[in-house]
Order: structure tokens, then C-alpha cells, then sequence
């Protein structure tokens, strides 16, 4: 059996941190989809450390960590990470496993999410320009080059090949870009001979084997349900599905095997990129969640927009991906709020609905609230449920009652130690 965690709104939410929290109780930790364009953050014992493709169970001595063939691996920035990981003293080699059937980022895929964001103009998407667009209409459109072709011999005469192409691709977009590409590819194949030195797996079959011998498995989800390619906020949206069904397809694992489903969300709301948000604060209110929750992302440092918690669109996130349980983060970024709203419907078109209609742009879509009073105390060194603010606690009950799904966890604090079971 496994258990999944993942995203419930639109990204950002401290999965990294609950995974490291949970990790010492899986033997296996996986990530099933994603690229770099996600940065998941871990904090503990004045270390802070963000991670973009390798799973956030790396630091614990006894996990397996697995990038799964559903992820998309771009080699330069893959080095990167692992050189960062060089003075923790982690036995990468052993401990991190790669499947054979993950897609590789070429230079030339960033290169074309830059030139297709650019030509897009006031329409982007906000994308974080790492290639997974590109990447993934590779895959789809069965061109893309996989970490398993590294090891034939003619991976440099497939590379030119799709690279040439995109060469191509690139030119017909007609804006100016400028780069550089036997720069970048120097660094491209560098990388790739350090990637070759780690274990390359048929992932699938590692896990089919592992749950046969009952070892236990956290699957990792990357960015959020509201980013994911079906099911999210098209086409302002990642290229990926980020919902419950991806660690099916992204791992190999059949859909009766998935056990809990930890759905991950902060205590308001925030997104980055381009796109509809229909709790989105212009105000002080929102100005004030950016600063003291520190909403600045993890990959590109863009600030992130911050706005009330949206209970229409996490209920939605969470039929859509079976969640069991809820994890309800950076609740400590609400103190001092003298009044705190949660949207637990939207008026739409004159209409008031409970669901997420399929246009939610600003002009179709106006929020309700329900008003709660707020809290003054500082919740970030508490480490008990009794103790939180009993404004707190309602804030909790309302949205358990709402959502029919039990928060289990409440972070109070970046830390692995600010962690509040329930
Ligand atoms: P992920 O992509 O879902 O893993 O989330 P990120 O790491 O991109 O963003 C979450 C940010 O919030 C990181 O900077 C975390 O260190 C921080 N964080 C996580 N949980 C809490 C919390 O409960 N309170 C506060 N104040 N920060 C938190
Ligand atoms: P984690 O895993 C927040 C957003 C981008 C953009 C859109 C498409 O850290 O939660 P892409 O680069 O995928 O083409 O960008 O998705 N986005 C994220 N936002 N957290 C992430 O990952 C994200 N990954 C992508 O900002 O709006
Ligand atoms: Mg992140």
C-alpha cells in the first residue's frame, strides 16, 4: 500500500515540510510528477533547504527516495541540487533512485518556454521558464528524449535531433531571445555524466516489488490540484496532473493501492503566475499575508498573491483527489488579524453556487464570506492542539465541518519541530 500527499491549491502549500515530517514513518519516499518548476522547502535545525526534483525524504538515514518516471528531470539543474546536498553527508547513490522512463529537459525546452511565454505577451501563463511545457509536449507528442536513453549509444545523435527542432520551433515564435546554445549545452552534457554516475531503475517494478515485501510508501506530489492540467485553472495551469490520479500514472502505482491521501493547504491562499483567483486581495489585508508569511517563490522569488482561504475551491480539490485527510499550514500568518473571511460560495452570474464552474474569471466569479473573528497570539512556539487561540480552533471546526475531511495537522512554523498533531 501507499500514501499520497500532495497540493490543494495552487502550489506552495509546505509539502516539503510535512513530507520530511512524515518520512520517518515510510521506508519509501516518490516523486510521481513535476520538474524543477517546484521548490519544496525544509527547515530544521537552522537548516533550510530547498529541494526542486529529489524528494523531500532525503534527509532521513533510512528513506529510498524515487524520481518517478512521471517527473521531468532537467540534468543541469538536477546537478545542482545534488552538489548542494554534497555536505549533509547523504549516501545519494544509495539512498536516490531514478526511473529509467523520466522525461530529460533540453536546453532547447527552456529556451522554447521562454520564447512561447514571450510570444504569448500579456496573456502568459507566468510560467517559471524551466522547460515543462515543452518537456511534456515532447512526451505527449512522443519526441521526448527519457533518462534511459542515456545509456544508448547514439543519445547524442537523438539529442541533436529533437534539439535541431527546436531550434526551429524557437525561430517561429519571432521574438528576440537570446542564448547562447553550446554554452549551454557544455553544461547539459557535463551534467549528464554526473547523472549517469546514480542508479537508473524500472521504477514501476522497484515498486511492485516493494509493496510485495510490505514496505511502506509516501508519494510526493509537486505543485497544486487548481495547477493541474485537467482539473486546474486552464489554461493557467502546469503541464502535468498534480491530482491524486498522477501518482497512478507517475509512479505505476494501481489506484486500489493508495491508501490516506493528505491533502496539503495554507491557512489563506496564495498563487504565482498568471491566472484566476477569486479570493485575491489588492489590499492591506493581502499585502500583510505576502510580508509575514514570507510569500516570495522558492524558484524564481516572484511574490507570491496572497488572498482569503477559498472553501469552494478546496472542497472541489479535494473530491477531486479522495483526500482523507488535511494538513492545514502557516496558520501563524494569520495571528493578528482582528477579522479573518473564508469564501464558502461564489455568486456567479447572478447566481450563488457552491462549485467551480468552468469560467472563473474575475467578472463571472465574486467570492462569499463568511467572517470569522481573529487571534493576537503568537502560535509560532506552541506545540499543542489545546493550546492554540480557541478563535483558531473555530477556524478549524468551520472548515472540517465544510469540507467533511478532518485536519490532522496544523504547521504553525517553517520548522519540522513547529508541527501540531491533532
Ligand atoms: P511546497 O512547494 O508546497 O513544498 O511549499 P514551499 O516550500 O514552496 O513554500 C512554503 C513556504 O512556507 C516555505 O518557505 C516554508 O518554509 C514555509 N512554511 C511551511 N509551513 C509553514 C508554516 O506553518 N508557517 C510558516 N510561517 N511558514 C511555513
Ligand atoms: P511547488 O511544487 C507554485 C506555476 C507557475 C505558473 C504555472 C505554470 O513548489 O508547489 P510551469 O513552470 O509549470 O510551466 O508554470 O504554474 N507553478 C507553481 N506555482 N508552486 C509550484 O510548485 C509551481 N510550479 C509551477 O508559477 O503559474
Ligand atoms: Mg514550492
Amino acid at each position: 500500500m501507499a500514501d499520497l500527499l500532495l497540493g490543494l491549491q495552487w502550489g506552495d502549500e509546505g509539502k516539503g515540510k510535512i513530507v520530511d515530517v512524515l518520512t520517518s514513518k515510510y521506508d519509501i519516499i516518490a516523486r510521481f510528477q513535476g520538474g524543477p518548476n517546484a521548490g519544496h522547502t525544509l527547515e530544521f535545525d537552522g537548516i533550510k533547504h530547498v529541494l526542486r526534483t529529489i524528494p523531500s525524504g532525503i534527509f532521513h538515514k533510512n528513506s529510498i527516495n524515487i524520481i518517478g518516471n512521471g517527473v521531468v528531470i532537467d540534468p543541469t539543474v538536477f546537478k545542482q541540487e545534488i552538489d548542494g546536498l554534497a555536505k549533509f553527508d547523504i549516501d545519494i547513490k544509495s539512498r536516490l533512485i531514478i526511473s529509467r522512463k523520466a522525461h530529460l529537459i533540453l536546453p532547447t525546452h527552456r529556451l522554447l518556454d521562454a520564447a512561447s511565454e514571450a510570444a504569448k505577451g500579456k496573456a502568459k501563463i507566468g510560467s517559471t521558464l524551466k522547460g515543462i511545457g515543452p518537456t511534456y509536449m515532447d512526451k505527449t507528442g512522443r519526441n521526448g528524449l527519457r533518462v534511459g536513453d542515456i545509456e544508448l549509444e547514439d543519445f547524442k545523435e537523438r539529442y541533436r535531433a529533437l534539439a535541431d527542432k527546436h531550434e526551429a520551433m524557437i525561430k517561429f515564435h519571432d521574438v528576440e531571445i537570446q542564448y547562447n546554445l553550446p554554452e549551454l549545452e557544455k553544461e547539459f552534457f557535463a551534467s549528464i555524466e554526473a547523472l549517469r554516475q546514480l542508479t537508473f531503475i524500472d521504477s514501476e517494478q522497484y515498486l511492485h516489488q516493494a509493496q510485495k515485501d510490505g514496505k511502506t510508501i509516501l508519494c510526493e506530489g509537486a505543485q497544486g490540484s487548481l495547477l493541474d492540467v485537467d482539473f486546474g485553472t486552464y489554461p493557467f495551469v502546469t503541464s502535468s496532473n498534480t491530482t491524486a490520479a498522477g501518482a497512478c500514472t507517475g509512479l505505476g502505482i494501481a489506484p486500489n493501492k493508495i491508501k490516506e491521501v493528505y491533502g496539503i493547504f495554507k491557512a489563506y491562499a496564495t498563487r504565482v503566475g498568471s491566472g484566476p483567483f477569486p479570493t485575491e486581495l489588492f489590499d492591506e489585508a493581502g499585502a500583510t499575508m505576502a510580508k509575514v508569511g514570507n510569500e516570495f517563490g522558492s524558484v524564481t522569488g516572484r511574490q507570491r498573491r496572497c488572498g482569503w482561504l477559498d472553501l469552494v475551491a478546496l472542497k472541489y480539490a479535494i473530491r477531486v483527489n479522495g483526500v482523507t485527510q488535511l494538513m492545514m499550514m502557516k496558520g501563524d500568518v494569520l495571528s493578528g488579524f482582528d477579522t479573518l473571511k473564508v469564501a464558502t460560495s461564489y455568486k456567479y452570474k447572478g447566481q450563488e453556487i457552491d462549485h467551480l464552474p468552468y469560467n472563473i474569471e474575475p467578472e463571472n466569479v465574486q467570492p462569499v464570506y463568511t467572517e470569522f473573528k481573529g487571534w493576537a497570539a503568537d502560535l509560532t512556539g506552541l506545540t499543542t492542539f489545546d493550546s492554540l487561540p480557541k478563535e483558531l480552533k473555530e477556524y478549524i471546526e468551520f472548515i472540517e465541518k465544510e469540507v467533511e475531511v478532518p485536519i490532522t495537522i496544523v504547521s504553525v512554523g517553517p520548522d519540522r519541530k513547529q508541527t501540531i498533531l491533532k
